[in-house]
């Protein structure tokens, strides 16, 4: 008798248990570095950005490579930023390179452009809306796409040689790293 009296019990200490796990996995749930680094535009910038991570990649859970990620694009990012207002300075005798230069630092700053929505995707990190993160990923890459391509001058491109397009290039792999982060996030 005493066994099926305890047996209730034990299931129900086992349900809660699993919903335990359950609610704690998503959070704490690990992806091997490389596992996601091959799907990313740049294996190998992946690589090095994600291992570069303090306390290293080994058993690292999504958040935390999510988040340190999300730390690289906003240096990233505010460092493009920092170079687009010296080119702005610099081209005084080239105003098509002024007015394109002048788009991107629309397309990157921090009232309408990539970092603003960096931040937004940190806040998005907190209240785990990884599905906004992923929204959010895909935006900013349209907002650097239209500075590399020079979407706001596109009927005569503006033939940009200075070292923008690498720059916001590589934001743009950073932002592709957060952007196959938050798929594994949502798939939890
Ligand atoms: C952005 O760059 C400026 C100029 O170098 C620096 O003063 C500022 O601290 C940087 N901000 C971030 C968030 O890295």
């Amino acid at each position: 008798m005493a066994y099926f009296s305890i047996r209730p019990s034990l299931i129900s200490y086992l349900v809660l248990v699993f919903l335990l796990f359950a609610a704690t996995s998503s959070a704490s749930k690990v992806v091997d570095v490389n596992v996601i680094c091959n799907q990313a535009q740049d294996p190998s910038l992946c690589s090095s950005i994600l291992n570069s991570k303090p306390g290293g990649t080994k058993g690292a859970d999504l958040i935390s490579l999510a988040q340190y990620t999300i730390d690289v694009a906003r240096v990233k990012a505010n460092d493009t930023i920092n170079l687009i207002n010296m080119l702005i300075a610099n081209s005084d005798s080239d105003s098509k390179g002024k007015n394109h230069y002048k788009a991107c630092l629309t397309n990157f700053n921090k009232d309408e452009g990539a970092l603003k929505d960096i931040d937004y995707v940190q806040e998005l990190l907190k209240n785990e809306d990884y599905f906004g993160i992923s929204a959010a990923a895909r935006a900013i890459n349209i907002d650097i796409d239209d500075c590399i391509t020079g979407y706001d001058t596109k009927d005569t491109p503006y033939d940009d040689k200075s070292k923008l397009p690498q720059h916001a290039d590589i934001v743009e792999k950073v932002v592709d790293i957060i952007l196959i982060i938050s798929t594994y996030l949502i798939q939890n």
